[in-house]
C-alpha cells in the first residue's frame, strides 16, 4: 500500500520520470516499512533507533510508522535509507545520520567534525545558570566563557537561557568553529568565537564563568573504538585523560575576575583527582555535581581573586 501523496515529503522528479496528469510522479521502489525495519534488524541496529531514522527518511512521526507497515518508500527514500541505515550499523551516531541533536532545549546542527553534544553536559550548563542567576548575578552582563566549544552546545545554551551574559567560545578545531558559528547564525545568538589553544588566544581577558567539556578519556580506553566516528581531539586527553584539565585548571586563575567560577566536565571516575587539582591551584568552594545517571561528572570551584 502507498500513503496518499500528500503526506509524502516534497522531493524533486527523477530524471527520466515521466509525468503523467496534473502532478509529477515519483517512482517507488519496492520496499515496504516493514521490509526496511527487518532489514535494520538482520544489520544488527537496534529496533528503536531502526524506527527513528526510518521516520526521518520519510519526513513522518514513528507512531505514523508503526500504523504504516506496508506503506511502500519512493526509491529516492529507499535509496538515503540503504545509505543510512549502512552507517549506522557500521556504528555512526544516530545525530551524524540525520545531522541535529537536541541539546538544553536547542536544535543543534552536528557533523563528524564535532563531537556529539550530551545529555551528561547539560548539568555544567544548568549548574553555570544557577550561578549566573545566584551568586554572580551581581554582574549584569557577566563575561562567560566556553573552552572547546565544539558544536557550541554549551555556550549556545548559556546565551539562549541567559541573554544579558557576554559569551565567546574558542575552540581549536577550525571545523568545529564553523559548525558552532553556523548553529548560532541559525539560533540567532549573539556568541563570540575564536580559534584558540585553551586560553591562548584570551591572555590578558578576564571572565566571571569559565566553562569546559574538555577531552577527558585515557589515551588506550577501551571505550576509544566504540566512538571512533567522533573527532579524537575531542575525546582524549593524556595517559590519564587529565592533560587538558590540569592545563584548564592551572592556567585558569591568569583569565577570572575574583569570585569567578571554574566548571569542569570530567570522566565518572575523576572527580577526586579534579578536586584535588582545583584546590592546589587555589579554588575554595570545590565541589562535584552528579548527572542524570548519578556519576560524579562535573567538578568547579570559586577563584578568591588573591594571585
Ligand atoms: C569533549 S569536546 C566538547 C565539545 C562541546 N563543548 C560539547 O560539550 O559538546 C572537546 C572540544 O575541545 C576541543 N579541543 C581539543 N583540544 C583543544 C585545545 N588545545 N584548545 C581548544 N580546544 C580544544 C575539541 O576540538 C572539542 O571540540
Amino acid at each position: 500500500m502507498s500513503a496518499p501523496r500528500s503526506v509524502l515529503p516534497p522531493s524533486p522528479p527523477t530524471e527520466g520520470v515521466s509525468e503523467v496528469g496534473s502532478g509529477p510522479s515519483f517512482p517507488e521502489s519496492s520496499l515496504t516499512v516493514n521490509q526496511a525495519l527487518a532489514q535494520a534488524a538482520a544489520l544488527g541496529v537496534d529496533r528503536l533507533d531502526a524506527q527513528w531514522l526510518l521516520a526521518h527518511v520519510l519526513g513522518q512521526s514513528r507512531t505514523w510508522l508503526l500504523t504504516h507497515d506496508d506503506h511502500t518508500l519512493l526509491a529516492e527514500q529507499a535509496n538515503t535509507w540503504n545509505a543510512l541505515v549502512q552507517r549506522r550499523a557500521a556504528g555512526e551516531p544516530f545525530a551524524y545520520l540525520i545531522g541535529e541533536r537536541e541539546f538544553h532545549g536547542l536544535t543543534l546542527q552536528v557533523s563528524p567534525a564535532v563531537l556529539v553534544p550530551r545529555p551528561d553536559t547539560e548539568t555544567l550548563v544548568d549548574w553555570a545558570l544557577e550561578l549566573l542567576t545566584g551568586e554572580l548575578a551581581a554582574h549584569p552582563e557577566p563575561e562567560v566563557i566556553d573552552l572547546g566549544t565544539g558544536s557550541g552546545a554549551i555556550a549556545l545554551a548559556v546565551k539562549h537561557s541567559h541573554p544579558a551574559a557576554r559569551v565567546t567560545a574558542l575552540d581549536a578545531s577550525p571545523a568545529a568553529l564553523a559548525q558552532a558559528q553556523a548553529n548560532a547564525l541559525r539560533l540567532q545568538l549573539d556568541v563570540a568565537f575564536l580559534p584558540s589553544d585553551w586560553w591562548q588566544a584570551v591572555a590578558g581577558r578576564r571572565y566571571a564563568l569559565a566553562l569546559s567539556n574538555p577531552p577527558y578519556i585515557a589515551e588506550g580506553d577501551v571505550h576509544l573504538p566504540a566512538l571512533a566516528h567522533e573527532p579524537a581531539m575531542a575525546l582524549t586527553s593524556g595517559p590519564d585523560g587529565l592533560d587538558a584539565i590540569r592545563h584548564l585548571a592551572t592556567a585558569a586563575p591568569a583569565h577570572l575576575l575574583p569570585g569567578a567560577w571554574l566548571l569542569l566536565e570530567h570522566g565518572w571516575d575523576q572527580a577526586g583527582a579534579v578536586r584535588s587539582l582545583l584546590q592546589a591551584a587555589g579554588f575554595e568552594a570545590v565541589a562535584t555535581r552528579r548527572d542524570l545517571g548519578a556519576q560524579e561528572r562535573c567538578t568547579g570551584g570559586r577563584w578568591p581573586g588573591q594571585r
